[in-house]
């Protein structure tokens, strides 16, 4: 079995802000991130398709296709914009990082099946989320 990635990097701006809550609950939960006219990231998504090798090809998947598909479903997407506003498969969402991992993992799966495996999103150098699907949808490794 192999595990095999590909690395996705895009800016883009956001801010961390519920409606549901009041402006100071906002303040006290997300501090900074909740700034009012947003604030940026340079993103890291490390996409990870899992699999045995095919015989003939000797490849998991083409990764060539992997980097089509990642720039066609979610650079164009959100890279440069505000994931707030641009973007309507995040619009009523907090944009936390866990939230939008999970949101990229609804637009890949579709095109990858089983494959997908497991999304890494970097905000930041120090602070990722890993997720791998929602709980349940496959088997525990
Ligand atoms: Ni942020």
């Amino acid at each position: 079995m192999f595990e095999l990635s590909r690395r996705l990097e895009f800016s883009a701006a956001h801010r961390l802000h519920n409606p549901d809550f009041t402006d100071a609950r906002n303040s006290e939960l997300y501090g900074v991130c909740n700034n009012a006219n947003g604030h940026g990231h340079n993103y890291v998504l490390d996409v990870t398709v899992r699999g045995p090798a095919d015989a003939a090809t000797g490849m998991v998947m083409d990764l060539n296709r992997l980097a089509q598909l990642l720039h066609e479903v979610i650079f164009v997407a959100v890279d440069h914009k505000h994931l707030d506003h641009d973007v309507p498969w995040l619009t009523g969402r907090v944009s936390t990082a866990e939230n939008v991992a999970a949101a990229m993992w609804e637009q890949l799966q579709p095109h990858l099946g089983d494959l997908l495996f497991r999304l890494r999103l970097y905000e930041s150098a120090a602070n990722f989320v890993d997720y791998y699907g929602p709980a349940g949808a496959r088997p525990a490794v």
